[in-house]
């Protein structure tokens, strides 16, 4: 079946590839703008799959650092300690309404000669030579003092970095914290922390964390994938999903009161991606919630993006359980919805708003966005969807709500379009992953679409390509990737009904990954881009303001000889910013006519090509397959007029008077 599918794909392609290349006389009529570039046009989906918060883009590098895991000691291995003597012991403290209620008891002996515990981080620690790591401990005990020995490992137990702290304990919980530089760069670390001492001592919330985090935040984020998220400049950050925000069950639901506030105080969960693929399974996949929504407004605003965050419309994912809150117990998730925008944009008097302020954030996130549900569908979702528009129409009309459209284009999307249009929706976000062959034959999805109904969110999609090649990341082929860059035309041409598009998901590690394609792979040390992300970035760095009408005899380039386009203007800079995708094994011959416009005869054509093998990939560790090359033209006799190589997206930027 697998088989057979490639052989369709191919021949497929290769039937749309074949035809002889004559010139192609394009017309961009710079005087007839299709529409405004909605701010938000390319932005990024975040979700909490594949490792991507813990283990991934949240710096931490203790796994289950609080001992909240199932299983209490997960990761940690116990060094000289006897378990079987009560010498260490799990305290739970639920029933006292401790929010994080696990600790360790350990009772310190001076005739242990080492004595601790030791962890193995998310698949090891990404650890750098030369780079300073901040350790910190919280501890109670009645004994006045211990000393703590703080090393960082190699696979061989040698030592790469150590410190030490005298701690001067007392009743109460008092974090602690020193600083390690490591002399080696060593991709799966481990910490070991060792106490000398008499006594029991309690023990919680052990982290370590590298110094360099984005913008140098204590406890903060790893700056190399935010450096990348930054890159794309991207209009908009959703988050925290995807799935994950409707859990298995609704009590496995994202609720995101949980995950502000002090860290010790948010509540670990389950990640609903621990189980759902037997195939990658993982057992210690949880959420701490050191990412949490005040975290990820805060992401957003860095990047210069508004956020977009999705919240449980009172439905739990209707592949997995199925479950739905009744209509009489909606209150609560349309209360997280108000409280949310009190979060994020409340002043610091309001309950919610004070909290973002003691969280260091006085100002409002100037939240705009909201989504309500992720990948609902049916009548239960309208109905559910009703209550949430009318009540936040009425109480924040100023915020655009983002309505559910089902997991896929199938009848479920065509219900849910037909009753969010009677219900004056104001964006509908709609998912699809699929093969090639549908991104190029999607490129004019959005051509008959109704030009006064809702706004579309392009919300999540990637192309899905089968491959015999086992490596995680041989689905983010350039193969995928072009015919996502011929899609992408279709979203610009459409620029006055598409406001909003993001590729999913986001973020995978190399060994705990569930899901692919994804458009950023890492490893505990470096992070790569794919094919896929270099798509996302050339649309999005070339945004422009409008979009223009490109033609070739008055039609729009939808496939025909295999070309695809669309344009924008920067309208400042009088830049013409043109996609051209050439999904054909030939190169093609282009001439373009700025009707309306003279081009500045002074400057040069830059066309910045993506090409390759349509099986191409980037690999974490070997990143140069696949780049992208610039070139600068001549004008022919003042005539915009070059050649595209084949399989290949060209940025062409033409400089007007
Ligand atoms: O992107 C991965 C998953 O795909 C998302 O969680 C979900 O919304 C979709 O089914």
């Amino acid at each position: 079946m697998r088989t057979l599918k490639i052989l369709f794909c191919t021949i497929l392609l290769s039937a749309i590839v074949q035809q002889a290349s004559a010139q192609h006389q394009l017309v961009v009529d710079t005087q007839k703008p299709i529409a405004d570039i909605a701010p938000t046009m390319w932005g990024v989906f975040f979700e909490d799959i594949n490792f991507a918060a813990d283990g991934g883009i949240y710096a931490e590098l203790v796994k289950n650092r609080s001992f909240e895991f199932r299983n209490p000691l997960m990761g940690w291995k116990v060094r000289g300690l006897s378990v079987d003597k009560g010498e260490l012991l799990i305290v739970n403290q639920k029933e006292n309404g401790a929010i994080n209620p696990r600790f360790v008891r350990a009772t310190l002996s001076t005739e242990n000669e080492i004595q601790g515990l030791e962890n193995e981080g998310f698949r090891g620690m990404g650890i750098k030579q030369n780079e300073n790591y901040q350790f910190y401990i919280m501890l109670r005990s009645l004994e006045p003092s211990v000393k703590i020995k703080v090393e960082i490992i190699d696979n061989n137990n040698q030592i790469i970095g150590s410190n030490s702290i005298n701690a001067t304990l007392s009743e109460q919980w008092n974090e602690f914290t020193t600083s390690i530089k490591a002399n080696q760069t060593i991709e799966k670390a481990k910490l070991r922390v060792l106490f000398e001492g008499q006594g029991t001592i309690d023990i919680d919330m052990v982290s370590l964390f590298p110094e360099k985090t984005w913008k140098n935040r204590p406890k903060g984020l790893r700056a190399d994938l935010v450096e990348l998220l930054n890159g794309l400049n991207p209009g908009f950050v959703r988050f925290p999903g995807g799935c994950i925000v409707e859990g298995y069950t609704l009590d496995e639901r994202y609720q995101w009161k949980k995950t502000v506030g002090p860290i010790e105080n948010r509540v670990l969960i389950k990640s609903r991606w621990m189980d759902e693929f037997s195939h990658r399974a993982a057992p210690d996949y949880f959420q701490s919630y050191g990412l949490g929504f005040y975290e990820y407004f805060l992401l957003s605003e860095d990047l210069g993006a508004e956020p977009l965050p999705i919240l449980n419309c009172g439905m739990a994912c209707q592949y997995n359980s199925k479950e739905l809150a009744s209509m009489d117990d909606l209150q609560p998730y349309i209360d997280d919805a108000l409280d949310l925008i009190e979060f994020a944009n409340g002043s610091a008097q309001t309950k919610w708003g004070k909290l973002r302020a003691e969280m260091g954030h006085p100002e409002s996130f100037k939240l705009k966005y909201i989504g309500i549900g992720n990948e609902q569908w049916g009548p239960q979702y309208i109905e559910r969807y009703k209550e949430f528009h009318r009540v936040l129409k009425e109480k924040h009309p100023e915020i655009e709500i983002i309505s559910a459209a089902g997991p896929t284009t199938d009848e479920r999307n065509t219900y849910l379009w037909n009753e969010l249009k009677k219900l004056d929706a104001d964006i509908v976000d709609e998912h699809y992953y699929k093969p090639p062959q549908w991104f190029l034959e999607n490129a004019t999805r959005y051509d008959s679409f109704d030009r006064n109904g809702p706004k579309v969110f392009a919300g999540e999609y990637a192309s899905h390509v089968n491959t015999n090649n086992k490596a995680p990341e041989a689905r983010n082929n350039w193969l995928a990737a072009l015919s996502e860059a011929a899609f992408m035309t279709g979203l610009e041409r459409n620029a006055d009904v598409v406001t909003m598009t993001a590729y999913a998901p986001l973020f995978a590690h190399k060994e705990a990954w569930q899901w692919n394609p994804d458009m950023i792979w890492f490893n505990n040390l470096e992070a790569m881009p794919t094919p896929n992300y270099m798509v996302q970035q050339a649309f999005s760095l070339n945004k422009g303001d409008k979009a223009l009408p490109i033609t070739e005899n008055g039609i729009a380039l939808t496939g025909q000889d295999s070309l695809y386009a669309s344009t924008t203007i920067d309208s400042k800079n009088k830049q013409l910013l043109i996609k051209l995708v050439n999904v054909s094994s030939n190169s093609k011959s282009i001439k373009i006519n700025p009707k309306g416009s003279k081009v500045d005869p002074n400057s040069q054509i830059i066309v910045e090509t993506l090409s390759g093998q349509l099986d191409v990939f980037n690999q974490v560790g070997n990143q140069n397959n696949f780049s992208i090359q610039q070139r600068k033209v001549e004008f022919n006799k003042g005539i915009p007029q070059f050649e595209i190589e084949k399989h290949s997206l060209n940025i062409v930027k033409i400089q007007l008077k």
